[in-house]
């Protein structure tokens, strides 16, 4: 059994962060990881997250939450992590948001199969609560394997948690969308979440000039 204070040596190690100890501390027992997910191809990447314990999420988890859609899709849309509905049923953006999510796509002429649709993490975190940053960053990996498989000319990121995370700022929505960012030479755009915008109906007209100015990057991207 990991105990927790080795399951956090684990995590900071993961993230690259060294850990200091007493001198006569006994040699740390740290977590296996799993072996990086870099050079992994879909399947096997599926797999890998599937069976993931790198962090405490996969205790409490029903399903994985790998993604869904066209694995070469120009559209990667990006949101924060699984809901209840998404953690029983192993697919994301099931429920409510889920449904505004789907009318979006098809306003702008895609579907959720010609789309892939993502989180920033895999698993649920209990009582839908905010990510934490060591879930985050144990999850990233599988992420950006993933974008680095599908290639998508175009990423949406939907909402503060995935917009934050993806581009390192702690900005909020209101001043990141509206304007092209770059994802490691891939155009992103932000916008406001599904789950947002069903509480906030007004703020959807801001939202569909986001999706378009994103078929206009994507566009020229294929150009
Ligand atoms: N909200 C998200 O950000 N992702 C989901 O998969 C479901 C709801």
């Amino acid at each position: 059994m990991v105990q927790p204070e080795q399951q956090r040596r684990a995590y900071l190690q993961a993230m690259g962060i060294d850990v200091w100890l007493p001198r006569d501390a006994e040699e740390p027992e740290v977590l296996p990881m799993a072996s990086s997910a870099a050079a992994l191809d879909w399947p096997e990447l599926r797999e890998c997250v599937a069976s993931c314990t790198r962090c405490e999420l996969s205790q409490s988890r029903t399903n994985t939450v790998f993604g869904v859609g066209d694995p070469h899709a120009d559209w990667l849309i990006i949101g924060e992590a699984p809901g209840a509905e998404e953690d029983r049923r192993g697919e994301p953006f099931v429920g409510r948001a889920g449904q505004l999510l789907d009318q979006m796509l098809l306003a702008i002429g895609q579907s959720r199969d010609r789309v892939f649709i993502a989180n920033i993490l895999k698993c649920r975190p209990p009582n839908n609560r905010d990510p934490k940053t060591a879930e985050a960053a144990a999850c990233r990996e599988y992420l950006d394997r993933q974008i680095a498989l599908i290639k998508p000319k175009i990423i949406l990121a939907v909402g503060k948690i995935a917009a934050q995370n993806l581009l390192g700022s702690d900005d909020p929505v209101g001043r990141m969308r509206g304007r092209p960012h770059d994802l490691d030479g891939i155009p992103l755009v932000v916008t406001y979440h599904p789950a947002y915008l069903l509480r906030s109906p007004s703020q959807k007209a801001k939202s569909w000039s986001d999706l378009c100015l994103a078929a206009r990057l994507a566009a020229e991207a294929a150009a």
